[in-house]
C-alpha cells in the first residue's frame, strides 16, 4: 500500500461522501494573480469564490492542491521543510461552518486515517479586542465534545503568543489551547495587521500531532503545541473565513466560509508515526532510488538526501505544469532547484546523468493521481537531463572561480583542539575562502557551503563559516522582507485595478481577433496593478497603424458601456461553440464559466472561457486603454503591454 496516495484518496472520498464536489488541483502557476509567482496554498485559486462569486461546482468543494513555496528552498534539510507539497483542502462557500467542519476533520483523522486521538492537540483563537473579534468559545465547545466522546481528557488552557506558550508550558490533561492572532488568525497577508482593505481572513483552529520527542529548550522553556522544537507538527488548519478588512476595521462577510488546509505528507507522517516527512512513501521512493544510485545511506547523509529528493520532486511537478528552466520568473526556480540538487547529489556520489532516473521515481509515485506527469514523462526527463548537463558546464566555470579566490585571499588562523579556526590576533597567514567569497559561490554558482568546505579541505584551505552564516542570515531577512513587500504591493490593487485590467484583456483579445484574424489566441497573460501583459499567437510584427485601430476598438467598447455576464456550461458545449474563445482548455474543470462582455447597444464584444474575476459593468473600467509596446515573445507569439491611462 502507498500511504500518501492512499490518504489523499481517503480524504477526497470522505469529503465527497459528505457532499463535497471534488475539483482538480490548479496548476502550480496561478492564473491572473499578480500577487505571487506560485500557488502556495489550497485556497489561492478559490479566492474569487470565497469573496462571493458563484462556483460552478456548488458551495462545498474539496481537492488536493499542488503547492510550491519558493521561500523555503534554503530551509530544506530538516525533518519537515519541503518546497513542494500537497495541501488537502475543503471549502464551504457560505454553506456549512464550525459545527460540521471540526467533527469532519476529527473523524477523518481518527476514524479514517486511524491516528491515535491521544496524540492530537488543537488550538483556537483567543479573541482580539482591537479587531473586535471575539474569543472562539464555539470551536472550543465542539472540540471538548469530540475529545470527550472518545474518552480523551480535554482540558482548556490560555496561552496567548508563542513566547507566552513557552513560558507557561502544558499541564496534564490539557488538550485545547487558546492562542492570539499571531498563531490563530489566517490571511494571505500573513499577519492580521498586514491585511490590506478588501482582504479576507478569519480565526482558525489548528490540529497538531504529538510525536512525543523530547523538548529542546533552545526553542523556549517549556514545550507546547506551537513550539518549534519538532515534537508537535501542525497537520491541518480550519479557517473560519468570515471577516473582510474595510476602511472601518473588520466587518463580517455576507456569508460564512470555511477554508480548510491540511498537509498531505504531514498527515501521512503522523499515520506512520515517523517524525520525518521524508519517511513517507511519496518521498521515500525517491530516497530509496538515491540510495541505490549512490550506494550511500539516507541516515548518514540526511541533508543531502532531503535536498535532492525535495528539489527533484519540485522540478518534476513544475515541468509537468509547463514551467521550463530559465533565468526569469518561475523558470528560474526550476533551474535553481535542479542546480542545488546536482550539487548535493554530487556530494553523496550519485553518478552523473542519473537525474532522469530520479524524476522517474517521482513520476511512478504520483502518476496515478497526477496523470499529466505520465503524459509528459519523456519531456520531463529530457528537460531534466539537459539541465543537468548544462549545469555541469557552468559548474566547471564555478570551480575555476573557486581556485581564483583561494589564491587571492589571506586570513589568519590558529589551531584549537586540532582544528584550524580564524584568529584575528594570530600572525599566521593562510589562504582561505572568505565569508563573502563563500557567499558569492553560493548565490552565483549554487555552491552549498558544505561543498565549498569540502573542496576547501581538499586544497588545504579553511572557510570563514561563521561569517558566511551571518551573510546568509542577512540575505534571508532581506528576501523575507522582499516577499512581504511584493505581497502587499500586489494585493493593495488587487480588488479593483487588476480586475479592470483583466476585463480589458478580454476586450484586447477580441480586438486582436477582429483586426488580425481567427488564428489569434491567448498564449499567456500577466496582470499587475500597473499594466497588462498579453501574449498571443500571431506570426509577425503588428504595424502601429493597426495597433491604433485595436486601441480605438477597445476604448469604443469601454465608452459604449455594458455588462459582463457569466454563463456556466459543460466544457464540451463551450468548446464546440464557435462564438466562445478559449485557450488552455485542459486546465479547466468539466464545468466552465464563459464571460460575455455585451455593450449597452446590444453588441457582443467578447465571449471567452475564463476563471474570473471581472468587472460587472464596463463603466467600472476607468482610464483610456493605451498599447505601450508590441514585441516578439517567442517563435510565433507576440506580446503586448498596455495600460489604462487616467
Ligand atoms: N488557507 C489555510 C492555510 O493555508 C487553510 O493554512
Amino acid at each position: 500500500m502507498n500511504k500518501g496516495n492512499d490518504i489523499r484518496k481517503k480524504y477526497l472520498d470522505f469529503m465527497a461522501k459528505n457532499g463535497h464536489a471534488v475539483i482538480p488541483s490548479s496548476a502550480l502557476v496561478p492564473e491572473n494573480d499578480p500577487t505571487t509567482l506560485f500557488t502556495g496554498s489550497g485556497m489561492q485559486p478559490l479566492v474569487p469564490y470565497l469573496m462571493g462569486e458563484t462556483h460552478p461546482k456548488g458551495t462545498k468543494l474539496t481537492d488536493s492542491q499542488k503547492c510550491f513555496r519558493a521561500e523555503d528552498i534554503e530551509e530544506v534539510g530538516d525533518n519537515r521543510h519541503t518546497t513542494f507539497f500537497e495541501m488537502l483542502g475543503n471549502w464551504s462557500l457560505g454553506d456549512y461552518f464550525k459545527q460540521e467542519q471540526l467533527p469532519w476533520f476529527y473523524s477523518f483523522l481518527t476514524d479514517e486515517v486511524g491516528l491515535n486521538p491521544e496524540n492530537i492537540y488543537v488550538t483556537t483563537f483567543i479573541g482580539d479586542e482591537k479587531a473586535n473579534v471575539p474569543k472562539d468559545t464555539e470551536a472550543v465547545d465542539i472540540w471538548k465534545k469530540l475529545f470527550t466522546e472518545k474518552g480523551i481528557s480535554a482540558g482548556v488552557a490560555e496561552m496567548g503568543s508563542e513566547e507566552e506558550g513557552g513560558e507557561r508550558g502544558m499541564n496534564e490533561g490539557e488538550r485545547i489551547f487558546y492562542y492570539d492572532a499571531s498563531k490563530n488568525w489566517w490571511t494571505r497577508a500573513g499577519k492580521i495587521q498586514n491585511m490590506p482593505v478588501g482582504e479576507i481572513g478569519g480565526p482558525d483552529s489548528e490540529v497538531f500531532y504529538d510525536f512525543g520527542t523530547p523538548h529542546d529548550t533552545k526553542f523556549g522553556k517549556h514545550c507546547h503545541p506551537n513550539c518549534d522544537c519538532g515534537r508537535f507538527l501542525e497537520i491541518g488548519n480550519s479557517v473560519f473565513m468570515e471577516y473582510i478588512k474595510t476602511e472601518n476595521g473588520f466587518e463580517k462577510l455576507p456569508k460564512q466560509n470555511v477554508d480548510f488546509g491540511g498537509g498531505l505528507e504531514r498527515i501521512a507522517a503522523a499515520a506512520i508515526e515517523e517524525n520525518d516527512m521524508f519517511k513517507v512513501d511519496l518521498l521515500w521512493n525517491v530516497v530509496e532510488k538515491i540510495q541505490t544510485l549512490s550506494g550511500k545511506k539516507y541516515e548518514d547523509n540526511l541533508v543531502a538526501f532531503r535536498v535532492v529528493t525535495d528539489h527533484v520532486r519540485g522540478a518534476t511537478f513544475m515541468i509537468g505544469d509547463g514551467i521550463l528552466p530559465s533565468n526569469t520568473e518561475q523558470g528560474y526556480f526550476v533551474r535553481r532547484l535542479l542546480r542545488r540538487a546536482v550539487r548535493y547529489a554530487d556530494m553523496i556520489g550519485v553518478p552523473e546523468g542519473m537525474f532522469s532516473d530520479l524524476a522517474e521515481a517521482v513520476i511512478q509515485t504520483y502518476k496515478g493521481h497526477y496523470t499529466n506527469l505520465k503524459d509528459k514523462e519523456e519531456e520531463i526527463k529530457q528537460t531534466i537531463t539537459q539541465e543537468e548537463a548544462q549545469f555541469r558546464k557552468t559548474l566547471e566555470n564555478g570551480l575555476k572561480q573557486f581556485n581564483k579566490i583561494s589564491l587571492q585571499v589571506h586570513v589568519n588562523t590558529k589551531i584549537v583542539d586540532g582544528k584550524k579556526v580564524l584568529d584575528k590576533e594570530s600572525t599566521v597567514t593562510k589562504k582561505a575562502i572568505s565569508a563573502q567569497n563563500a557567499f558569492d559561490l553560493f548565490t552565483t554558482y549554487g555552491f552549498p557551503i558544505e561543498l565549498t568546505e569540502e573542496i576547501a579541505e581538499e586544497k588545504g584551505l579553511i572557510v570563514d563559516k561563521d561569517g558566511f552564516e551571518k551573510l546568509m542570515e542577512e540575505h534571508r531577512e532581506k528576501s523575507r522582507a522582499g516577499a512581504e513587500q511584493k505581497f502587499k504591493g500586489g494585493l493593495a490593487d488587487h480588488s479593483e485595478t487588476v480586475v479592470q485590467y483583466h476585463t480589458s484583456t478580454h476586450l484586447l483579445l477580441a480586438a486582436l481577433r477582429h483586426f488580425l484574424g481567427d488564428h489569434v489566441h491567448q498564449a499567456g497573460s500577466n496582470i499587475t496593478g500597473e499594466r497588462l501583459r498579453f501574449d498571443f499567437t500571431h506570426p509577425e510584427k503588428i504595424e502601429r497603424e493597426t495597433l491604433d485601430k485595436i486601441e480605438a476598438w477597445v476604448n469604443k467598447a469601454i465608452q459604449t458601456g455594458g455588462k459582463v455576464t457569466i454563463d456556466m456550461m459543460s466544457k464540451d458545449t463551450a468548446e464546440k461553440d464557435p462564438t466562445v474563445e478559449g485557450s488552455f482548455w485542459d486546465r479547466y474543470p468539466d464545468e466552465v464559466k464563459v464571460y460575455t462582455v455585451k455593450g449597452n447597444d446590444g453588441t457582443v464584444f467578447s465571449r471567452e472561457l475564463c476563471g474570473g474575476p471581472h468587472v460587472e459593468a464596463l463603466e467600472n473600467i476607468s482610464g483610456t486603454f493605451k498599447i505601450k509596446k508590441e514585441e516578439s515573445s517567442s517563435a510565433g507569439v507576440r506580446r503586448i503591454k498596455a495600460v489604462l491611462e487616467s
